[in-house]
């Protein structure tokens, strides 16, 4: 045994932990903030809203929304000095590695009173952090395309302004359309948080050694980065082309992910907690329909995905061990049609889960109990071994 799980402890010996943040029943797929179904959130919810309900527990008045979007509008501007760090990337350094060093950097950067010593200061800095993250990844974009960095306009809301600051150009402002900017804001809200996934448990590791919020969130980052986790988004479209380029068809694409000598994973299936649907996949497939529809475009890869749902959910090999489409299937059709580049599609996922991670920081900050995660093992290496002079090897 690697020691009993207690659940006030928070890990401090081995995975388990008590939260009052977001429940999920994997069984009957349902997924709530602080109690409040993701359906309803997805619909009505501005991204800002849900980040407050995350952070700050229950949904926010008409005057708590204004005052935290303006403190968003006011702290999205980098210190001029963070700019030099982007001049110290190659211009084709991935996103994901751009931003978790800047917001480990922003802790140099940003201002003193964010430091967060009370209320107050942990509010300017949850909404600082929330509105740096969309400026550096905007800016990461702008400066991987050579333009000039646009800042927000205090007219537009959270998505609206991430699209103005991702294609507005000096000379033209970019104006969302509502179908992009709903679309995006309900990415946003579908990915704030998630329970105990690997990122987020990575920022309550390193939150629970006292380490401050941006080196937490930094190294959350870091931990969706993975393939396996947030960067399956960007897996889904690549694997969906490789399909559409001719190379295969579905049901070669399905029995090559059963030949397991393969090593090829259907990604965008399959989660540890949802055993029959993730209620994100279903909101987001039928958001993914509106928004095509509503551009009065199509996508060969939206088709090619419905059809591989098909043929899975039709094949005992995913059906026996439940894997079923999850947040990253269809998330990425969404993210193309709104033109967003799929090398940036894991940022977006970043974005989406920083008021999450925020709210992990500072439950496990806040809990006065709360001691340094300290998980156990089982050790599987050798028994007592003598040294052994170097001239007898
Ligand atoms: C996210 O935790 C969260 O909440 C994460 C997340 C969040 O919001 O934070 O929901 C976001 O990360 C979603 C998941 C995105 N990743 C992918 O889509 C990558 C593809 N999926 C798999 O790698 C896998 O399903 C995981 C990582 C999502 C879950 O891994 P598990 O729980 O460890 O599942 P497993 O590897 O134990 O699989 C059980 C069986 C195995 O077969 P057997 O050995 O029993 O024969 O199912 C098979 C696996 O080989 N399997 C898959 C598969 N996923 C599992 N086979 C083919 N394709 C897949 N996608």
């Amino acid at each position: 045994s690697t020691g009993l799980i207690t659940l006030d402890d928070g890990y401090a010996n081995t995975g388990s932990c008590s939260s009052a943040i977001t429940f999920i029943d994997g069984e009957n797929g349902i997924l709530r903030y602080r109690g409040v179904p993701i359906e309803d959130l997805a619909v009505n919810s501005s991204f800002i809203e849900t980040a407050e309900l995350l952070i700050f527990g229950e949904l926010p008045d008409e005057e708590e929304r204004a005052e935290f979007r303006s403190l968003l509008t006011e702290n999205s501007a980098l210190h001029q000095d963070m700019g030099k760090h982007f001049d110290g990337f190659p211009t084709n350094a991935h996103p994901m590695s751009i931003l978790s060093a800047m917001i480990s950097a922003l802790q140099s950067h940003d201002l003193p009173e964010h430091q967060f010593t009370d209320a107050n200061g942990f509010r300017e800095a949850a909404a600082s952090l929330i509105a740096k993250t969309r400026t550096i990844a905007a800016a990461s974009y702008k400066s991987h395309v050579g333009q000039p960095i646009i800042y927000p306009r205090y007219d537009l809301n959270y998505a609206e302004n991430f699209l103005h600051m991702m294609f507005s150009v000096p000379y033209r402002d970019y104006e969302a359309t509502p179908e992009e900017a709903h679309a995006l804001n309900m990415f946003l809200v579908l990915h704030a948080d998630h329970e105990q996934n690997c990122s987020t448990s990575t920022v309550r590791m390193v939150a629970s050694s006292g380490a401050n919020l941006y080196a937490s969130v930094s190294a959350g980052v870091n931990a969706l980065w993975g393939p396996l986790h947030g960067g399956a988004n960007m897996q889904v479209i690549e694997m969906l082309e490789r399909i559409r380029q001719g190379a295969m068809t579905t049901r070669d694409y399905v029995a090559r992910v059963k030949d397991r000598k393969s090593g090829a994973k259907l990604m965008g299936f399959g989660h540890r907690v949802y055993r029959n649907f993730d209620p994100r996949a279903r909101i987001l497939k039928d958001a993914a329909d509106r928004l095509l529809d509503a551009m009065h475009v199509t996508d060969p890869l939206l088709d090619i995905a419905r059809e591989l749902e098909q043929v899975a959910l039709a094949d005992d090999y995913f059906v026996s061990r439940r894997l079923y489409p999850n947040v990253d299937f269809y998330s990425g059709i969404i993210l193309r049609a709104i033109g967003i580049p799929v090398d940036m599609f894991t940022v977006m996922f970043a974005i989406g889960r920083t008021p999450g991670w925020i709210a992990h920081w500072k439950e496990v900050t806040d809990n006065p109990r709360q001691r340094i995660y300290r998980p156990r093992q089982v050790y599987t290496g050798p028994e007592l071994s003598p040294w052994v002079p170097r001239d007898e090897r």
